[in-house]
């Protein structure tokens, strides 16, 4: 499963890099407002910190300007993949820039259906919301499983991203279905790392070697 890390942060992805876990990184409209930098800018700085698949989603709304977006998005850097939300003129846009050979991240995708014409436009990735599903009580999960079962089924080449993830069980719940990527928040790096009986293991091994070595030698 590659990880990728959810965030537009320059800082916070210089410390998820040190983990030496993280594969690419997904950025999205709102988490480039909370940088305050124009998209272009912050994602060549991204590219320039980490050398794997940066997502840069497009503003424009209707296919024509997508595409013309997103071919100026992908010249900033080999690694950009186009990030272009679902909807008629989305997947216009896909497959107008799978045409052109411009890898495209399709995201904001809520159902399977969504998730079948995004792989047959030619998406690179599917962006499947997981944490926004289970907010309004619906099983997110089910998208995740429902859309490998498909592409399965007819051998598409699209890499099935888990996107919105919330925790360590939505990682490890899109693991155990199948997905080829986890996008994941920082704090969710975090939380996986844990665990109470890692915490309480460790600490009586200290203790008991500080009885056994550092009282003999005090
Ligand atoms: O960046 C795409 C997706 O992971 C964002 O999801 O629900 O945390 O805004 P969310």
């Amino acid at each position: 499963m590659k990880f990728f890390l959810d965030s537009a942060n320059l800082e916070e992805l210089k410390k998820a890099l040190d983990w030496g876990v993280i594969d690419g990184v997904t950025t999205n409209p709102s988490l480039i407002a909370k940088e305050g930098v124009p998209v272009e800018d912050q994602v060549r700085r991204i590219c320039e910190i980490i050398d794997g698949d940066v997502s840069a989603e497009v503003v424009s709304t209707c296919a024509r300007d997508m595409a013309a977006e997103g071919r100026r998005l992908a010249r900033i850097h080999r690694n950009i993949v186009v990030k272009v939300p679902l909807g008629e003129e989305g997947i216009k846009a896909v497959a107008a820039l799978s045409q052109d050979g411009i890898r495209t991240n399709v995201t904001l995708c809520f159902s399977a259906a969504q998730a079948l014409l995004a792989a047959k436009a030619g998406a690179y990735i599917i962006s499947a919301f997981i944490g926004r599903v289970d907010d309004i009580g619906w099983p997110g999960m089910d998208l995740i499983r429902d859309i490998v079962t498909i592409y399965r089924n007819y051998g598409y080449k699209t890499q099935i991203l888990a996107a919105s993830i919330r925790g360590t069980l939505d990682v490890v719940d899109a693991a155990k279905a199948g997905a080829h990527i986890g996008t994941l928040p920082y704090k969710v790096l975090e939380q996986m790392v844990k665990h109470p009986l890692t915490e309480k293991g460790l600490a009586q091994f200290m203790e008991d070697h500080r009885k056994a070595f550092e009282l003999v030698t005090a």
